[in-house]
């Protein structure tokens, strides 16, 4: 079976609600670790509870470069079954970027979920960027990751409306409620090898 692993460095919602659907709708994919790069992530106890393994790489005051510290998310994510060839990586709240030598190394084999309808309003807080920009929708998007911020081909996407009195916190509200049917459902697509990567586009069947 594959093997997954969720990197996270906060809350861990969405890595709450891909455990939840792993165990409730059957998805043929083990949950294999959970990595945070911050010791007070919530997410941790929340994965602990669970009974799923956790390992904390703190980021904050690390001695070496970015790659150094990818190497060592990549050998504690090898130690722990989830390979090059039999892993998936889901990023989910992780806010770090990769470096292109760990894209590379896992190619087409890392996911994101971003709280917006990329292309639109990549980077850091999305949902403001669709309120200042006076969008009428935003929502959600999973994609594989690339060596770009927020790029690569898209997976899947949940569309919100924004209303006239919305507040950052308010669609953030509703979006984070989709992202938690998007990403157990993308995590379900890749598991049961439904995703076709085709150029930039991915053709699900
Ligand atoms: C989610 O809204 C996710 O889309 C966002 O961080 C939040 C993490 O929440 N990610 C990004 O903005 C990445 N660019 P969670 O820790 O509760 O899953």
């Amino acid at each position: 079976m594959l093997n997954l692993g969720i990197l996270i460095s906060g809350r861990g919602s969405n890595m709450e609600s891909i455990l939840k659907a792993i165990k409730r709708k059957k998805i043929p994919i083990n949950p294999a670790i959970i990595i945070s790069n911050k010791p007070d992530a919530k997410g941790l106890k929340i994965a602990q509870k669970m009974g799923i393994k956790t390992e904390v790489i703190e980021s904050k005051n690390f001695k070496g470069s970015r790659l150094d510290y990818d190497k060592k998310i990549i050998s504690t994510l090898e130690k722990h079954g989830v390979t090059p060839k039999n892993g998936l990586i889901c990023l989910a709240g992780f806010m770090r970027i990769i470096s292109p030598e760990f894209v590379k190394k896992y190619k087409n084999r890392i996911i994101n979920i971003h709280p917006a309808l990329l292309p639109a309003f990549p980077g850091l807080d999305a949902q403001k960027q669709a309120i200042d920009n006076g969008a009428k929708y935003s929502g959600c998007t999973v994609h594989f990751v690339d060596s770009g911020v927020d790029t690569g081909p898209i997976i899947l996407q949940l569309v919100v409306k924004v209303k006239n009195n919305d507040t950052e916190k308010t669609l953030s509200k509703r979006i984070l409620a989709k992202e938690h049917k998007a990403y157990p459902e993308a995590v379900r697509l890749f598991a049961e090898n439904r995703i076709k990567i085709v150029g930039r586009k991915t053709i699900i069947s």
